[in-house]
């Protein structure tokens, strides 16, 4: 029990109920119970956006960034902050592996101090999952390498429906246009979308489409006219030079006349249509400038707003688990 009526309202929403999963690193790990409850909690969390809750008092939280981040950096600590946690952030820069020490020492010595969150960027796949087996915390995958993005792909989806409405995505055409190549927005955003029935389309020059992704269950496309038509969200994606994206096309300029979302394009999809993408936007690159921010049909500051929303959620459901379960770890 809590005095507090709106820290009540969050707990009122939860209604007894836990996500099914200890540490998140892959949109794989989600049952439609766990997208649900996250999806309940979140549009709560956003109605009181101002609110300074008491939910996590007394739990820490470290966000360890091997690689740069503005929104999902700013967002975890934000997040946790207004849950009343106490944070922490190291970066590439500053942390002991700069001196040589692996993330496995790292992630064991931040986990001595007694935290109920890592928070883990890393430019490699598979640094999350791995680290979630040694330590107590409960880790989540804040982008690993090409890989998988989780909470970008939760924030995406709950924008998605909050736009369409019902608990699905059924009969909606999401067009993903730009670098699938390198990432791992894509990664997680796929795997949400299969699971939400979205009828998924990318729209990408050959050298940005992995082998083996129509196995995804969607349909690709090298002319961006033909993909984005009728279409109900149009999704770019950046250019992603530090990954050396810009040996996979000829240039910049002639990429973003070739698949660059321009007002001319997005009129080829639906008229209740959303444009979105997950930042950092290169403007007049993977979108022509006018359309990012102040466009109606971009959705892209909602889909920050909604960044905050899912965070808070997933601290507060993984630091207070209701039905008992501890997490075990299993190291292998
Ligand atoms: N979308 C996203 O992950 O942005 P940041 O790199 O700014 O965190």
């Amino acid at each position: 029990m809590t005095s507090d009526p709106k820290d009540q309202d969050l707990i009122d929403t939860r209604v007894g109920r836990d996500v099914s999963f200890f540490d998140l690193y892959s949109i794989d790990q989600l049952n439609d119970a766990d997208i649900k409850l996250i999806f309940d909690v979140a549009r709560r969390f956003r109605h009181y956006k101002t609110h300074k809750f008491a939910l996590n008092k007394g739990c820490s939280q470290m966000c360890a960034f091997f690689e740069a981040s503005t929104r999902t950096l700013a967002s975890f600590d934000l997040a946790a902050k207004n849950l009343s946690m106490d944070t922490n952030n190291i970066s590439s820069s500053g942390a002991s592996t700069k001196k040589g020490e692996s993330y496995l020492d790292t992630a064991e010595t931040i986990d001595a101090y007694n935290l109920k969150t890592i928070v883990i960027r890393s430019k490699e796949a598979g640094v999350s999952e791995f680290l979630s087996r040694h330590v107590n915390a409960a880790v989540i995958n804040a982008g690993d390498g090409w890989h998988e993005h989780p909470t970008q792909a939760l924030l995406d989806a709950l924008t998605m429906l909050d736009h369409f409405g019902g608990d699905n995505l059924q009969g909606r055409i999401v067009t993903i246009v730009g670098d699938i190549m390198h990432s791992r927005v894509f990664g997680s955003l796929v795997r949400i979308l299969k699971k939400l029935k979205a009828t998924i389309r990318v729209s990408a020059p050959e050298t940005f489409l992995p082998p083996f992704v129509e196995n995804f269950g969607l349909t690709t496309h090298y002319n961006v006219d033909e993909a984005l038509s009728g279409a109900d969200v149009v999704y770019a994606l950046r250019v992603q030079e530090e990954r050396g994206a810009h040996g996979f096309i000829p240039t910049l300029r002639e990429y973003s006349k070739m698949y660059g979302i321009s007002r001319k394009r997005l009129d080829l999809a639906n008229k209740n249509a959303i444009l979105m993408h997950p930042g950092p936007v290169r403007r007049d690159i993977d979108i022509h400038s006018a359309l990012v921010v102040v466009d109606e049909q971009s959705h892209i500051l909602r889909q920050v707003e909604n960044g905050m929303a899912v965070r808070k959620t997933l601290l507060w459901l993984l630091c207070n688990r209701i039905d008992g379960k501890v997490k075990e770890i299993k190291r292998k």
